[in-house]
């Protein structure tokens, strides 16, 4: 009798590193939001980062995109330092990000967030400059892209949380980043229109786009992602693909406090 085959381990092979960071750490009072986190992300792959409530996940993009300063570490963007650049510097590097709270600006309509999307600055100022037809016509084929074209007239406040999500992304878009870190697309989103999104990453990705994700939907990280980092107290704790990832004894200790 022949002993089984062991079960197939998936062995990444080498990568490309893209974003990555080396001892970031970010104290709120007593709290150690991110804890002298040391990570590399994979560059043009769908990458997740995910872990527990509270575990540092969106301190962590703060500081990596600039909107707050870190105490301590380094950020790296394929090979570069990005470390204390302001956000539109980053944005410039070609890193985009959304938030978890979606920020759109609810009695805009859709069409004029997507101008806003592309020229930071002053709200007058932005929409006086904003109404470029190259602009309209790039905001018009970015909302049809995430298939929320016949709602350019609507407010935004008019339109449901996840077709606000996917405008988000949309005006993501608008700046044409190489890297895109979405903060919880899928928070608050009904199934129908968490599948659109799903596709639209991975359709985005096979056009060379590097993601970035933070989710909680187990289902959509598994699915989608080629490399996952666990975050735990600040920190990662594990990382791999996801078939590795989800069988660490590590994950689960973090997720159910055992
Ligand atoms: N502006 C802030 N002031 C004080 N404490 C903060 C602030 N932002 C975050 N924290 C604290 O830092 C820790 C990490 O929070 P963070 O929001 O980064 O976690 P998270 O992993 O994104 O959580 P979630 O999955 O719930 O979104 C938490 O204890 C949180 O209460
Ligand atoms: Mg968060």
């Amino acid at each position: 009798m022949t002993a089984p085959d062991p079960t197939p381990v998936e062995v990444e092979t080498p990568f490309e590193v893209g974003l990555a960071t080396e001892g970031l750490s970010k104290a709120f009072g007593g709290v150690q939001a991110v804890d002298g986190a040391s990570v590399q992300f994979h560059h043009g792959k769908v990458n997740a980062l995910i872990g527990p409530n509270g575990s540092g996940k969106t301190t962590f993009f703060n500081c990596v995109t600039g909107m707050i300063r870190a105490d301590a570490g380094t950020v790296s963007y394929r090979g570069r330092s990005i470390t204390g650049k302001a956000p539109h510097r980053i944005a410039r590097a070609g890193i985009g990000r959304s938030f978890q709270l979606c920020r759109v600006f609810p009695r805009m309509t859709v069409l004029e967030n997507m101008l806003t999307a592309v020229r930071p600055g002053s709200l007058p100022r932005l929409l006086a400059s904003a109404h470029h037809r190259d602009d309209v016509e790039r905001a018009r084929e970015l909302l049809a892209r995430v298939g929320i074209e016949h709602l350019e007239r609507a407010e935004a406040r008019d339109i449901s949380y996840g077709q606000q999500k996917l405008l988000e992304l949309a005006g993501v878009l608008m700046a044409d980043p190489e890297t895109i870190m979405l903060d919880e697309p899928a928070g608050g989103v009904n199934p129908a229109l968490i599948e659109r999104i799903a596709e639209l990453v991975r359709s985005l990705n096979a056009e060379g786009r590097t993601f970035i994700v933070v989710e909680h939907n187990m289902e959509l990280v598994m699915s989608l992602s080629d490399h996952v980092v666990v975050f735990d107290r600040g920190r990662p704790i594990c990382e791999g693909p996801p078939s590795v990832v989800q069988n660490d004894p590590r994950v689960l200790e973090a997720y159910l406090g055992i």
